[in-house]
């Protein structure tokens, strides 16, 4: 099946994403969110990003106004996915959302749409009875689109097989690197790798083992990393980081849990606040003499 229609459910920061590769690899693609804020950042997002993509070369500046025109933005569900070949959910990380979400656009999209979701943690199992075709329902998981390229195709014990091969090329079109799991997992391959790193680092804090500057330092230097596990705890977000680690049981991960609690109730969220462990734009990891 070739696909050319692609509907972007989600309008937030990985929806906008998605939506801009897609259109720079020549696809159609309809955007929808309940909030029209968040198609006014989507559409800020996506220029924003775009600027970047002509300053560094890899997409033509001739080429702004044929990808722009190629997005459309939506708060009218059936508009967005009466042509979708495929749905690319990128709504929020809520299991009450995302099941909401694929009722109603089981309901309303074609019968020849591919369902993909992009969510973090949690199983295309939870959602697929609910979006009426298991059949045709996939997790297919993005990282950040742009400078982190896997993209994670999990797909649950219903999901039909013939899908997998249309998910791997549809991939590689959007530039991505596929890598196809065998069985459902939480984190798929790379989050649950660096969700043990992230682990680690927090234990050897929490133990007073060094400071948050030592352990990044000892990542960064023996792998030549750009940052440690606390600088990409701040890129991420320490909201998102501590909506994830809270949830874990373990002595170790509660105890780093209210560590970010405490930096969460001071505004301090990463990167995107301008602080978290680091202070931004100019975190001192970034210094040639944080690594000498
Ligand atoms: N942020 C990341 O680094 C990252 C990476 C990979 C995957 N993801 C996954 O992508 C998904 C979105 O994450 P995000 O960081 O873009 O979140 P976000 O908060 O930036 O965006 C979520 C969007 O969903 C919209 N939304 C909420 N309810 C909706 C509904 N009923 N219908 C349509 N839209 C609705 C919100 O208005 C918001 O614009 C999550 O599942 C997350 O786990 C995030």
């Amino acid at each position: 099946m070739e696909i050319k229609n692609i509907c972007i459910l989600g309008a937030g920061n990985l929806g906008s994403r998605i939506a801009l590769q897609s259109a720079v690899s020549g696809f159609v693609v309809s955007v929808y969110d309940i909030e029209q804020k968040s198609l006014d950042f989507s559409q800020a997002t996506i220029v924003r990003l775009l600027q970047h993509l002509f300053r560094s070369g890899e997409v033509s500046g001739e080429r702004e106004a044929e990808i722009v025109a190629r997005i459309n933005f939506t708060l009218d569900p059936q508009e967005a996915v009466e042509e979708a070949d495929l749905i690319s959910e990128s709504v929020t990380e809520d299991p009450t959302v995302k099941r909401k979400v694929w009722r109603q656009f089981g309901e309303i999209a074609p019968a020849k749409t591919i369902f993909t979701t992009n969510t973090s943690y949690m199983l295309a199992s939870m959602f697929a009875e609910d979006s009426g075709r298991p059949e045709k329902f996939c997790a297919f998981h993005f990282h950040d689109v742009f400078y982190s390229r896997v993209v994670d195709i999990m797909p649950h014990t219903g999901t039909d097989p013939g899908i997998i091969p249309v998910l791997e090329a549809l991939g590689r079109k959007l530039k991505q690197v596929p890598v196809v799991l065998k069985k459902e997992n939480p984190g798929y391959l790379f989050n649950t790798l660096l969700l043990a790193l992230l682990g680690a680092a927090a234990k050897l804090l929490n133990k007073e083992v060094a400071s948050i500057q030592d352990i990044d330092r000892a990542w960064m230097v023996n792998f030549h990393m750009p940052m440690g596990p606390f600088g990409i705890m701040d890129s991420v977000g320490l909201d998102t980081a501590w909506h994830i680690i809270s949830a874990l049981p373990d002595r170790h991960s509660q105890a780093f849990a209210v560590l970010l609690k405490g930096y969460l109730n001071e505004g301090k969220s990463g990167e995107k606040s301008g602080a978290g462990f680091y202070t931004y734009p100019n975190p001192e990891f970034k210094d040639p003499d944080f690594i000498k």
